[in-house]
Parts: C-alpha cells; structure tokens; sequence
C-alpha cells in the first residue's frame, strides 16, 4: 500500500493567517484559521502594511495550532506547501518565508501554491470522489474567473474579470448603503427582504464570443440610483438595491459559466472563492444546472474563504506530479494561473 502523504500547508495571500495538515489533498486533520476582519473593518477594506503586521504576529501560532489539532510531529510531515501569489507582496512574503524556513529546517521539499489552485481545489476535500475535467467558476474578493480544469493543475483560464472582481463590487455597493466590511454576507443577508425586480440595473455584455465579466458598470449604476435619490431627498430602500444589485451581479456569473460548461461539453460546474457563499448565486445556479443535467459543486463555507487547507489539497497534487519548488521561489503579487 502507497504511503499516506502529509502536507503542512500555509495561506497569507491577504487578511487571514492559516496553516492546516491535509492528507492525500483530500483529509483534513486541522486547518486553522486567524482573521483580520476585525482590524480591517475599522478602514473598510484591507489595509496591506496593517494585513503583514498581523501575519508575523499569528503565523507561528497558527502553525504550531494545526499541528496539535492533526496530532502530528513536524518530522511525520512529508513537504511543506505555501502560497506565493497572488496576492498582496509582503502578506505573501511572511508565510514564505516562514514556510522556507521550516522545510529547510525539516528537510522535507518545500511546494509553491498558487492561491486560485488553492481556492478550485477546496472542491476535492469537499468531494473525495471527484477529478478533473469539470469547469470551476472561481469568485472572491480579488478574483474572477471561469476556468476549465482539464487535468491535475492543468487550467484553461475561458473568462475573467476586466474589472473588478465579483467580490470587491459586493463590498463596493454594500459600503456605498452604508452596510460596511465585509459586504458580501450583508448584501446576502438583507436581499431576502428586497425585491430583486425592483431596480434594472445593467448587465455587462460583451459583442463577442467572450466569457468576460465586468462589474465596475453595475456598480457605478448603483452609485448613480443612490446620487439621484439623494439629490431628490428620496427614501432608498436598502433591501430593494441589494436584492436587485445581487440579481445582475449571479445572473452573469451563472450565464457565464453555464455557457463555458457547455462549450467544454463538461457534466460537472465547481464554485470556489468567498462569493461561493453567496445564497443567491448557490439558489441560481443550482436550479440552472437542474435543468440541464449538471451537477454543481460547492465546498461549505469554511473551505470557501481564505483557509490552508485548500493549498494543502493544491499542494499534494503538485507534490505527486513532482512538481517540487526551488529554494529561490519568490512571492509573485500577480501570479497568473497555471503560471510556474
Ligand atoms: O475568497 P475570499 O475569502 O478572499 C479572497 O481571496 O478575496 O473572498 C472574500 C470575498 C469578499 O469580497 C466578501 O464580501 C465575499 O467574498 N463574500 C460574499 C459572501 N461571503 C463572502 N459575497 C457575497 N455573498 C456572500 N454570502
Ligand atoms: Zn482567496
């Protein structure tokens, strides 16, 4: 019987500091998670000098945390896995560097994640039985993308943002009614009270064949309603905007998707990122997919936003590819998928 392989892995992309043991890319032992949220929220967004500070003061908690949790001596460990883009440049650099450290320090290979890897990959701890091809609809704060997965770390990026990402313009709207940081959740929360046909607001359709998204019109369109509701002294029903803001913003992220599941011939749709939460985007898409005989696939919560153990599931496959990394890696900020 093959060797159970045991991957240390650590996340510092951005405003959580996380380390978790995963074995074989599929078990979890422990993944712990230390946020910044708290400290972010006061400045409404993520503050990067702030985010850095924090890392180097939890990382080494968090590490010596997740091993305890999984019962495991550093010497039971057999590579070390880290993210090292994209992402904010010295948030990346304190989980590099520390997990530089410890893989020399352990002699045991050290692997270098790329955080979207990361994020598609939360879907193979969340289903044990699932490979590749499946197309991954990947939606977080600082990303979006459709991707085809066409084999063990092997994407074709078929559509992106050319803007901002669906996450930043949840939290760009959810500021602008006065819900503050993060605003994903709150939009998601107060939509079940709104209307969602109450307002048009537009969708972004490009004239060609192309999977794009844009999300900065949408946005500045519910920026102009609000304007023009306060020059009148009009009341604005916050449930209303959010509702009909959330509609634009899934029924393109659906519609895409869908369209790229078909151009692939592909049976299966897997979500990732922080919007993966999203009860709307969930609803939507699942009830599409129904229609079509797609199965879709979405991690719970906890392997949704920023966490370790979805690297540790993207390392192992690298690992077993022996895709090992040299000791001069270095943080890339804009590392692009599929990019080593
Ligand atoms: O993946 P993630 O934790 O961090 C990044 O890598 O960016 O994603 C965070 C993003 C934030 O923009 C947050 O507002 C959004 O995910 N988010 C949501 C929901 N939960 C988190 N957006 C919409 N609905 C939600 N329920
Ligand atoms: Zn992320």
């Amino acid at each position: 019987m093959n060797k159970d392989i045991k991957i240390l892995s650590i996340e510092s992309s951005c405003d959580e500091t996380s380390a978790a043991v995963v074995v074989n890319g599929r078990n979890v032992l422990s993944n712990i998670i230390a946020s910044q949220i708290d400290i972010h929220k006061k400045f409404g967004g993520v503050v990067p000098e702030v985010a850095s500070r924090k890392h180097i003061e939890a990382i080494s908690v968090v590490v010596k945390e997740a091993l305890e949790e999984a019962n495991v001596k550093l010497n039971d460990i057999d590579a070390v896995g880290v993210t090292y883009g994209p992402g904010l440049v010295g948030a990346l650099l304190v989980g590099l560097q520390y997990a530089k450290g410890l893989s020399y320090a352990i002699d045991k290979p050290l692997i270098g994640v790329n955080h979207i890897e990361g994020h598609i990959s939360a879907n193979f701890i969340q289903y044990k039985d699932l490979k590749p091809p499946f197309v991954c609809l990947v939606v977080s704060g600082g990303h979006t993308f459709i991707v085809h997965m066409k084999d063990y770390g092997e994407f074709e990026v078929m559509g992106e943002t050319r803007d901002d990402a669906a996450g930043e313009a949840f939290d760009k709207v959810a500021r602008a009614i006065g819900l503050g940081y993060p605003g994903g959740p709150k939009i998601d929360k107060i939509s079940k009270k709104g209307n969602e046909d109450a307002i048009k607001f537009p969708r972004a359709n490009f004239h060609d064949d192309s999977l794009d998204f844009s999300f900065s019109g949408v946005k500045s369109s519910v920026l102009n309603y609000l304007n023009k509701k306060q020059m009148k002294n009009e009341e604005i029903n916050k449930e209303d905007v959010a509702a009909s803001f959330q509609k634009a913003v899934v029924g393109v992220l659906v519609d895409n998707v869908i369209k790229a599941c078909k151009i692939k011939g592909v049976d299966k749709i897997a979500v990732a990122g922080g919007v993966a939460s999203n009860s709307c985007l969930r609803e939507t898409l699942k009830k599409e997919c129904k229609k079509i005989g797609v199965d879709v696939l979405i991690p719970e919560p906890i392997l949704c936003t920023d966490n370790a153990a979805m690297i540790g599931s993207a390392a192992y496959f690298e690992y077993i590819n022996g895709r090992i990394v040299k000791e001069d890696i270095n943080a890339i900020p804009n590392l692009k998928l599929g990019e080593r």
